[in-house]
């Protein structure tokens, strides 16, 4: 697993849609009023369906918006893989399973035509349309 990182070209700001909004309120009730921050996985979910990434404007908004500190949204947004942390491709995020089992199947050559065809792991294709990353077990050895 490579370290992970926000990307380096941030927007400068973020807004919840109202849709966003209303769904991460929801989330919020879920949780005692002292345990709101409970929320701050969905609440990372919904803002990567309403951007399709998660960016450090955001990680700031929801750590405003949960009463937390912004380091430790951050924190979790990088922990978890699953949070994008720049702009994917439109057309398809591309995972290739790295752990052993695939290995020894081929995923070396799967990742070296995503690198040929794409281009560097975690980053955007030139055409915008593509990103690829290596993964750990997809279950599907
Ligand atoms: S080891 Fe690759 S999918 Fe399980």
């Amino acid at each position: 697993m490579s370290v992970r990182r926000l990307a380096k070209d941030q927007p400068a700001a973020f807004a919840f849609s109202a849709d966003t909004m209303a769904k991460a309120e929801w989330w919020i009730k879920k949780y005692p009023e002292s345990r709101r921050q409970s929320a701050v996985i969905p609440i990372l979910w919904l803002v990567q369906k309403q951007e399709g990434w998660v960016s450090e404007p955001a990680i700031r908004a929801i750590g405003e918006l949960l009463g937390m500190a912004y380091i430790r949204v951050l924190e979790v947004a990088t922990f978890y893989t699953m949070f994008m942390l720049e702009p994917i491709g439109k057309t398809a995020l591309i995972q290739v399973c790295g752990t052993t089992p695939c290995m020894l199947r081929g995923a070396n050559e799967l990742m070296r035509v995503c690198k040929e065809k794409i281009g560097p792991k975690d980053h955007l294709s030139a055409d915008g349309r593509f990103t690829w990353q290596e993964v750990e077990c997809l279950g599907a050895c």
